[in-house]
C-alpha cells in the first residue's frame, strides 16, 4: 500500500472513483485537486497494487469554545480551539469492509501528528455522515453535540494509542 499526494495520480483514476456516496465522488474528481492547490484542503489517496482505494483530505479548522461539551471533564481555554479536520474520508465501493478506512485513518493521523509538531493541535474533529458514524466511535471519536454531525477526539488520546501500540 502507498499514500500519495492527489498532485501524484491521474486524473482518469479520480474520476472513475465510487464510494456509494455521489458528493464525495463529485469532490475527489472535481475539486480535490483544486482545493489542495489553494490550500483549502490536502487530500491524499491510498493506492494498493496501483489501485486507488481511498482517499482522506485534511484542513485546519477550529470549533468555539462553547460548542465543546461541558461534561467530559477536560480543561479548555475559554477561545477558539485549534482542530485539524478530516473534511473527507471514503473507501471505494469495491474495497470497503476489508479493512482499508481503518488504514486511511491510520495515514490520517499520522499526518495529523506530524502537523501538529510545528502547528497547534488540540483535537480531531469529523463531520461523520450517518453512515460513517458507527466507524469513527470504534476508532474513539464521540459527539461534540448530539444533534451535531460533528465528532472530535483529543489528539493527545490518538498520539498515546500510538505510544501503546508501538511499545
Ligand atoms: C465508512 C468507510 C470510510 C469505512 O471504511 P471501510 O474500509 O469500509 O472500513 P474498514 O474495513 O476499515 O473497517 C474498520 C472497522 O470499522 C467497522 N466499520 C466500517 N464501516 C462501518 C459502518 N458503516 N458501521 C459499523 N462499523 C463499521 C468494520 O466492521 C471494522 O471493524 P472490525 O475491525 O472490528 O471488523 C467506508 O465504508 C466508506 O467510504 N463509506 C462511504 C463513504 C462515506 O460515507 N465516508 C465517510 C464520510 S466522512
Amino acid at each position: 500500500m502507498i499514500l500519495k499526494s492527489i498532485n501524484e495520480v491521474s486524473e482518469k483514476a479520480l474520476n472513475s472513483f465510487l464510494c456509494g456516496n455521489p458528493e464525495l465522488d463529485r469532490f475527489l474528481s472535481k475539486y480535490a485537486l483544486r482545493n489542495d492547490q489553494n490550500g483549502y484542503g490536502k487530500t491524499f489517496v491510498l493506492e494498493d497494487n496501483n489501485v486507488l482505494v481511498g482517499f482522506f483530505t485534511l484542513c485546519s479548522s477550529s470549533i468555539k469554545f462553547e460548542e465543546f461539551p461541558t461534561t467530559n471533564g477536560h480543561s479548555l481555554p475559554r477561545y477558539p480551539i485549534p482542530c485539524i479536520r478530516i473534511a473527507r474520508l471514503a473507501v471505494e465501493e469495491r474495497f470497503q469492509r476489508k479493512g482499508y478506512g481503518k488504514e486511511l485513518l491510520k495515514q490520517a493521523f499520522l499526518k495529523i501528528i506530524d502537523a501538529s509538531t510545528t502547528v497547534g493541535v488540540r483535537l480531531i474533529v469529523v463531520d461523520a455522515k450517518e453512515i460513517s458514524k458507527k466507524f469513527y466511535e470504534k476508532y474513539g471519536f464521540t459527539h461534540l453535540k448530539v444533534d451535531k454531525p460533528s465528532y472530535y477526539i483529543l489528539l493527545q488520546t490518538v498520539i498515546e494509542a500510538f505510544k501503546e501500540t508501538h511499545q
